[in-house]
């Protein structure tokens, strides 16, 4: 039994897959086609690997309003996902990180002065435009579903009403409805068939910032789905964390699990069977809402490996540094058994 026998007929199930990974294709290929029936990138789909700095400086004053943008980084994903046949999800159009400065500047310098909110809402539209229709009219279908806007509401450096301000750009430029209208603009520019989404982390501990401030948005139809990223830890309460699907389910939104990962601090033998066991309870609890007509459609894991995850000595995904099934595995795949004490 692997993940895609376990689940591939009912969900997408995906992984965030390293690039490096694709130039070594025969030595993870087996355990990716058996497991993973979608692909999210970890880094060449954001603005940072997008954006074209060169060429919108240079190119200067006629891409003013208008950056250059670029797609060599994700080439390997796209040709590797065409080969093998399956979906990509695009992470993500619109965060406050991994964007560089020199975008929001009024001649693309990272020390330069920022735009204001007209010019920057032209420099969000054509590229989310740009962006979206580079895949949709080069590979139409091969995206799904499209991280709109990542990261948006945090209670600690947001406004009053937990919009993130603090060290965010989008804010600093377009203002507090920047999340808004990212999601107007993709809503004008994707594919019927592209699912929309707000994805954000830690959902369980601010499900109604996220859904107030995605009100409107989602009542004038500009938004499919909330991805819950799901980086968890052994500590992390699961109640509290369906607690927070349900809200999401219950206000008529699609729900993805994003970025799945279990992390797992000073591991031993005993905690990574712990760990098994929470991946085969939430999956359990994933399914089990699924079967009663939860509408969730996907859960991608983070990574491949403990060694490639951005949680380095948390244990956290599914397979060990020899790419060996953990525990974590096979609870994933709801078979684990815990072993005699
Ligand atoms: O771009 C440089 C590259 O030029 C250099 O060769 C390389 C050498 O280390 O570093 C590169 O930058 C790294 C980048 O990943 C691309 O590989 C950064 O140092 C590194 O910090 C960055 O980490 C990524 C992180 O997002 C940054 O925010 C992780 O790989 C990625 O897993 C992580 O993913 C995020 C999701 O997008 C959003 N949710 C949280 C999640 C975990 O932080």
């Amino acid at each position: 039994m692997n993940a895609i026998e376990a689940y591939g007929d009912k969900l997408y199930i995906g992984a965030a897959i390293p690039n490096f990974v694709f130039a070594s294709w025969d030595k993870y290929s087996d355990l990716i086609m058996s497991n993973f029936n979608c692909y999210t990138c970890e880094n060449e789909m954001k603005p940072e690997a997008i954006l074209d700095e060169e060429k919108s400086r240079n190119t200067l004053p006629s891409s003013y309003k208008h950056a250059a943008v670029k797609f060599d980084a994700c080439a390997p994903v796209v040709k590797t996902a065409l080969t093998v046949g399956v979906k990509l999800r695009l992470h993500t159009l619109v965060w406050h990180s991994q964007t560089p400065d020199w975008f929001f500047t009024e001649d693309y310098t990272s020390g330069g002065a920022p735009v204001c909110r007209e010019v920057m809402l032209c420099r969000m539209e054509n590229y989310i435009k740009d962006v979206l229709a580079f895949f949709l009219e080069g590979y139409p279908d091969l995206i799904y579903a499209v991280d709109v806007v990542n990261e948006a509401f945090d209670r600690e450096s947001g406004d009053e009403n937990g919009v993130r301000r603090d060290k965010n750009m989008w804010y600093q430029t377009v203002g507090s409805d920047y999340y808004y209208q990212a999601l107007l603009f993709a809503h004008k520019y994707a594919g019927h068939s592209t699912k929309l989404f707000y994805n954000d982390y830690s959902c369980m501990y601010k499900p109604d910032i996220i859904l107030s401030n995605l009100k409107s948005a989602k009542k004038e139809g500009l938004l499919d789905g909330i991805g819950m990223q799901s980086h968890l830890s052994l500590t992390d309460n699961q109640e509290l964390y369906f607690a927070a699907m349900d809200k999401f389910a219950s206000e008529g939104y699609e729900i993805e699990v994003t970025e799945l990962d279990v992390g797992v601090k000073d591991a031993d033998h005993e905690k990574l069977e712990r760990q098994g066991e929470y991946y085969q309870d939430l999956m359990d609890r994933i399914m089990s809402r699924r079967e009663s007509g939860t509408n969730i459609s996907a859960v991608t894991v983070w990574g491949l490996s403990d060694h490639l995850s951005w949680r380095r000595g948390e244990h956290a995904l599914l397979f060990d540094e020899n790419l060996n099934p953990k525990p974590a595995y096979y609870g994933f795949l709801r078979q684990y058994k815990k072993s005699e004490l």
